[in-house]
């Protein structure tokens, strides 16, 4: 089983007009909403691929309701702790005739101390069980800073590896805990490295403490690197579609091959096949199944030259 964690999940509104027009009021022709948030998203995928996973994190108030109820619905078995503010939602206004989405974030609820030990006491009896963890995404206002990194230490506490695919400081706080990989994106991970280089900003983080660093670079594919060596995996072309929730196909198929430890080029493989069909697939947590099957063989892998003072496996 793998653990996913969503500490600020969301239920996702999807609110279809023909045209958005602002300064006026706009008919919505249809209103669909589901779980979300990007714990949630891994665990979707890893469900359609055919593997257990269990969601966690925190839920309130009837928001927090209707979000269980989907993931239900979705055959998702979930160990969300109850939490006494309101859950958030995501609204995404979809303009029809202009094929474009804008998405309003709301903040979300603020997490008591109490209310996170009682987190953490859950987290510890999930551990067991679990083959890895996946920690994603923003944390909710009132949780400590380093809270990716006590869930980090804990994990492996239980001998169970960690991946993290978090932003700013929270990532950076998680890195001191070594966990197994980091999943940011280009602009994550220049901001956490300070340079626009994503194979010296990999390094870095490297250096900081992650034992992996898998950066996504979009059409571009994803570089690892790894005290195995480094990486560049390429789809065979753009996809044209949503490439919101991609990111989180590709830590669902870097999660099982850690699980499974998958050679790296193998796993790099499946984690850009896969993310490219979640770019086909119009909402997060989908991937188009038949596009999957055909870029597994049609993935590039390249070894990058190892870096001047680079750690590798002797
Ligand atoms: N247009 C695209 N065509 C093909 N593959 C893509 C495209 N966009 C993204 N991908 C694949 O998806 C992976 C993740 O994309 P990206 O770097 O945008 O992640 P992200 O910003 O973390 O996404 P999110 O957090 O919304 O899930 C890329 O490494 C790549 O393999
Ligand atoms: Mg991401």
């Amino acid at each position: 089983m793998i653990l996913t964690v969503t500490l600020n999940a969301a239920l996702d509104l999807t609110h279809r007009v023909d045209r958005l027009r602002l300064h006026a009021s706009n008919r919505v022709r249809q209103v669909s909403a589901r779980a979300g948030g990007k714990g949630v998203n891994v665990a979707r995928v890893l469900h359609a691929l055919g593997h257990e996973s269990v969601v966690t994190g925190l839920a309130g108030g009837p928001t927090g309701e209707a979000l269980r109820r989907d993931l239900a619905a979705s055959g998702l078995p979930d160990q969300l702790v109850p939490i006494g503010g309101e859950t958030r939602r995501t609204v995404a206004v979809y303009d029809e005739e202009r094929a474009d989405t804008t998405i309003l974030l709301e903040p979300g609820p603020v997490v008591t101390a109490a209310e996170w030990a009682a987190f953490l006491q859950r987290f510890e009896q999930l551990l067991p069980p679990a083959r890895a963890v996946v920690l994603s995404g923003s944390l909710p206002a009132g949780l400590p800073e380093d809270a990716y990194a006590q869930l980090i230490r804990r994990a492996r506490a239980h001998g169970v590896p960690a991946l993290l695919d978090a932003d700013g400081r929270a990532l950076l706080a998680g890195l001191e805990e070594a966990p197994a990989v980091v999943k940011p994106n280009a602009h994550e991970l220049a901001a956490a490295s300070g340079t626009d280089d994503p194979r010296a900003g990999a390094e870095a983080l490297r250096a900081a403490g992650a034992q992996s660093v898998v950066a996504s670079l979009g059409p571009d594919g994803l570089i690892a690197c790894t005290l195995q060596g480094s990486w560049h995996a390429r789809p065979p072309q753009a996809v044209t579609g949503n490439p919101t929730g991609a990111g989180d196909a590709a830590v669902a198929a870097l999660a099982l091959g850690l699980v499974a430890r998958t050679p790296w080029p193998e796993r790099l493989t499946q984690a850009v096949a896969l993310s490219a069909a979640a770019v086909a697939a119009p909402l997060a947590g989908d991937f188009d199944p038949v596009l999957h099957r055909r870029l597994r063989h049609q993935v590039s892998v390249q070894p990058l030259a190892p870096l001047e003072g680079e750690t590798r496996c002797p």
